[in-house]
């Protein structure tokens, strides 16, 4: 399916932006340069217009969602916007009872974990979601003609929308909340492989509505998150959660756009914590960009990929709160091993920690932009 032709790929404002031509395996004469969690968290202004609004009402409210989402891209002049919310906004949409507590994240009303439990889960058609994710398309839509008018930013700065990858959302159904090492959903995967699959099958559509949603209604690039897939092992991965996750990107495989007679496909990112041993699997599923958690030295994981993937990442978050020239010595060791991919997006290794001073990302940004 052909992308509408003002979307901001189709109508050529953002197919040769720094991301999007890094994505494409392109090195652009400057290294684009963004930060997972990027939006929210640290930024003093985020807190001002957060102030008693829940979590998920924010992502829900299209005129907020947008405006925290522009928020960091005035401030530090990154490369990219990403989109305010969170991945288990779809399944808030769809019916599940969820809501994010402060400091510990998605708690559900309800655990899932028999196969009954399983059942009813599934009974919630995904298909609600054609008409619950409006406000979502209008954040995104409002969102694209901000990111339009950024001073400073060359010509428009692309949106990254995103999604949680299903074994990452069914850690959270199956454990009912955050936990360390994700056994019971772990553990249902053999106890039970016909109900988890299942549960992999409808988390996959539910996901992956959310993610073409976004990608539809102005996003530029799209990125798969399997936070907690670095619990599992490679045959588990492989065996019981690839195909989900490869499921998820069909779900925007075939949005295309012409430009000048060629047809290009919308660029997708897979990122994990801790899949060091995943990396090849999770490229293999679908995605152009593999993101690599801070683990993995990215020559080592240009390595693993047969040296022609592009790599996102990998700034250690923990040394952001090192003095200025361990993190310079640090960020600079990350591009000179990023030199190693055919092309390179700066980012961290996971997601900017709610402490981290604001002035020291802007500070990354520069030091990126200037090598
Ligand atoms: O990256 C961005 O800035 C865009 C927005 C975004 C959020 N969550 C906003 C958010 C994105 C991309 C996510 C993805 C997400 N959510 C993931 C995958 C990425 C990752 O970090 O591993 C996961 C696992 C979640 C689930 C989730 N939501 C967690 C673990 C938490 C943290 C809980 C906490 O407070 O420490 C959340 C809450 C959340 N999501 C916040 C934000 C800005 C904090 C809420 C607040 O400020 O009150």
């Amino acid at each position: 399916m052909h992308l509408d032709s003002r979307h901001p790929l189709a109508a050529g404002l953002t197919h040769d932006s720094r991301l999007i031509r890094a994505y494409r395996g392109d090195r652009p004469d400057v290294t684009p340069v963004w930060f997972m969690r990027q939006a929210g968290r640290s930024l003093p202004e985020y807190r001002e217009l957060r102030v008693g609004t829940a979590m998920l009402d924010a992502c829900l409210n299209p005129e907020m969602a947008s405006e925290i989402t522009l928020q960091p891209v005035r401030r530090h002049g990154v490369d990219a916007a990403v989109f305010f919310s969170d991945i288990v906004v779809p399944l808030k949409l769809v019916g599940v009872g969820v809501e994010i507590v402060p400091g510990r994240g998605p708690v559900m009303d309800a655990a899932v974990r028999t196969s009954d439990e399983i059942d009813a889960l599934v009974a919630l058609d995904p298909a609600q979601l054609d008409t619950a994710l409006e406000p979502v398309i209008e954040a995104v839509r409002l969102t694209v003609e901000g990111l339009q008018g950024i001073p400073g930013a060359p010509g428009a700065t692309p949106l990254v929308g995103f999604a949680g990858a299903p074994f990452t959302l069914a850690a959270y159904l199956v454990e009912g909340g955050p936990s360390k090492d994700h056994i019971r959903a772990r553990a249902l995967m053999h106890s039970d492989p016909v109900a988890w699959s299942r549960l992999m099958a409808w988390c996959a559509e539910v996901t992956g509505r959310f993610l073409r949603a976004q990608v539809l209604a102005g996003a530029s690039a799209a990125q798969l998150f399997d936070s907690w897939a670095g619990s599992l092992s490679l045959e588990d991965y492989t065996e019981h959660v690839a195909p989900a996750s490869a499921r998820v990107l069909e779900h925007v495989h075939d949005l295309e756009y012409e430009l000048d007679g060629v047809t290009h496909s919308v660029p997708v990112v897979h990122f994990g914590v801790g899949t060091g041993e995943l990396l090849t699997t999770m490229h293999e599923v679908g995605a152009d960009t593999v993101g690599v958690d801070y683990r993995t030295p990215l020559d080592v994981a240009s390595e693993r990929l047969g040296g022609d993937v592009p790599l996102q990442g990998n700034i250690d978050p923990a040394q952001l709160f090192a003095p200025w020239d361990v993190l310079e010595e640090h960020v600079n060791d990350v591009m000179r091993r990023g030199d190693s991919a055919p092309a390179h997006v700066v980012n961290l290794g996971h997601g900017v920690p709610p402490e981290t001073d604001p002035d020291v990302l802007s500070r990354i940004v520069q030091l990126v932009h200037s090598r």
